[in-house]
């Protein structure tokens, strides 16, 4: 397989291509930010990475590296659901139709993989997309999928696009869009190390929501110090109330974007180091007060709550322990990068059953 990787990012689809056990190179990877590319470079240092705009690369060029394969995951800001939904109208939008103009003039290519905000699925670029990949001969299945259905504690509705040529075996026989993975589909994927972990941190005759089918924080954890992180007073006093407050016993957390680190609200979860009831207690008797008041901020800073660190949220995006930022790279950088990430676990399981023939 020769892949390359358009919005390459931090490199997220390579992990992905690495952990599904694929053989073949990511050939070559495009994006235009400049902080990305560092930390792609500094992670993969043989791939030819183009700090170009994506409409800047032409079929011939991608026809002389012999490509089979395009992971991508274009801008999501013109589909998301908290944005204003500009859709095809939004200038973010045309470099994917400039790929959609590519892929017909691509003489190899055989295997493509999208993905994108949940929402994308209602937009008219989805339709556009389908009818680019109809019209070249693909079979595709869509998918909604979060790491929470894979045994990780975290929350991240993505939508994936799965398109192959349609002489060759694909794992799905019809186009509706799927919420979960079907059975016949699971039972052919192999164990990974979150089912594991999950299995073994799970006891049996546990009530089976999604989050209680998932390990324990604790295995993501790192020793922080305890002032490291901290939520700051002033955060405190304003967003107390609407924190996502998770422990090392938590089974879950919310999806963390780009946005983590400086704004709390619907951003990711924190994290607190004393149990549930102690932070049940703390609230209980913060909300005796008025919600901005010093003492809200006294009882509850007791809490030590803090943010997730970025190694923290790396390993719920299931980002392998040897990817690290270069030295220069400052934490709200970090945050913001992951946030425009994918979950490289659930990305590698459906890139292994792309390739799929059985
Ligand atoms: C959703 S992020 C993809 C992140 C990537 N999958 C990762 O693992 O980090 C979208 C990326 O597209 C890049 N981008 C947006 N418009 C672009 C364009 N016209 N040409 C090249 N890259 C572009 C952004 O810089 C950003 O890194």
């Amino acid at each position: 397989m020769r892949v390359l990787e358009l919005y390459s990012g931090i490199g997220g689809m390579h992990y992905a291509f690495q952990e599904s056990g694929v053989h073949g190179n990511c050939v070559a990877a495009v994006d235009i930010n400049t902080v990305a590319n560092d930390v792609y470079k500094h992670n993969f240092p043989n791939v030819c990475l183009m700090n170009r705009n994506v409409q800047s690369i032409s079929a011939q060029e991608i026809n002389d590296l012999h490509i089979d394969t395009i992971f991508m995951s274009p801008p999501c800001q013109p589909y998301t659901r908290v944005g204003l939904q500009k859709d095809v109208l939004d200038n973010r939008s045309s470099s994917l139709f400039y790929v959609l103009e590519l892929i017909p003039q691509i003489k190899l290519l055989k295997y493509i993989l999208l993905e994108n905000v949940k929402g994308f699925e209602k937009s008219e670029m989805r339709n556009e997309v389908l009818k680019c990949i109809n019209n070249c001969g693909f079979n595709y299945r869509e998918l909604i999928l979060s790491p929470c259905q894979f045994g990780i504690p975290n929350t991240r509705y993505r939508y994936y696009l799965l398109a192959k040529k349609k002489n060759l075996k694909f794992c799905f026989d019809h186009t509706a869009l799927n919420f979960n993975l079907p059975d016949d589909v699971l039972i052919a994927l192999p164990k990974s190390k979150h089912n594991f972990l999950a299995e073994t941190s799970c006891t049996p005759g546990m009530e089976i929501s999604m989050e209680k089918r998932c390990y324990t924080l604790d295995k993501i954890l790192e020793n922080v110090e305890e002032t490291q992180y901290l939520i700051p007073n002033k955060l405190l006093q304003k967003r107390a109330w609407v924190l996502d407050v998770r422990t090392s016993e938590s089974r879950g957390s919310c999806c963390f974007t780009k946005a983590y680190g400086h704004y709390t609200e619907g951003t990711g979860s924190v994290y607190c180091p004393y149990s549930e009831n102690i932070i049940k207690e703390a609230y209980s008797a913060a909300s005796e007060y008025t919600h901005e008041s010093v003492e809200v901020v006294e009882i509850l800073g007791k809490l030590k709550l803090r943010y997730f660190t970025p190694r923290e949220v790396c390993r719920l995006m299931c980002f392998p322990e040897n990817f690290t930022f270069p030295k220069h790279t400052t934490d709200k950088q970090k945050y913001r990068l992951l946030g425009n990430s994918i979950n490289v676990h659930v990305v590698g399981r459906l890139i292994f059953l792309l390739y799929n023939e059985n």
